[in-house]
């Protein structure tokens, strides 16, 4: 079943309110720099992630893939739009290894990008992703 919810200024906020509620999850000793992120599935689920880091710094995931990955552990396959939150005074795009990830599900996504004074950007990820590489079984009977 899908939301009926049209993805409106109004859930927009709520998206923007989940990732930043998120980000007060992370955990980032090293780097100090905690991130959130929300993404909204097409039944309307959020799920939600935060940057978790590791002594190991390599290790470290960043919050759109922990919310990527809780999503598909829990039954989500399609997703409208992820809100990504931080407090740095610049807003925080993606980073490349992110991109691809949820390019994987959604490339029509939206991502709203916020920061803790209130700042906000809209793209498309297709916009962020151009030239993606994708399925390479396509084309393949
Ligand atoms: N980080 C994210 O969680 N998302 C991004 O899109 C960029 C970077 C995290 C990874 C690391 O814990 C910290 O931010 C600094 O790079």
């Amino acid at each position: 079943m899908s939301d009926q919810r049209p993805f409106d200024d109004e859930r927009a906020k709520e998206l923007e309110n989940a990732a930043l509620e998120a980000m007060k999850n992370s955990y980032a000793p090293y780097s100090t720099f905690p991130v959130g992120a929300a993404l909204l599935d097409a039944q309307g689920r959020v799920h939600l992630g935060c940057n978790v880091e590791n002594a190991s710094l390599g290790l470290s995931v960043c919050a759109e893939r922990v919310a990527v990955f809780r999503a598909v552990a829990d039954g989500a396959r399609e997703f409208t739009a992820v809100a990504i939150a931080t407090t740095s005074d610049t807003l925080t795009p993606p980073c490349g290894a992110c991109r691809q990830v949820l390019y994987e599900f959604a490339p029509e996504l939206v991502i709203l990008l916020i920061n803790s004074k209130g700042e906000r950007a809209r793209y498309r990820l297709k916009e962020l992703m151009p030239l993606a590489f994708t399925d390479y079984r396509a084309g393949d009977e």
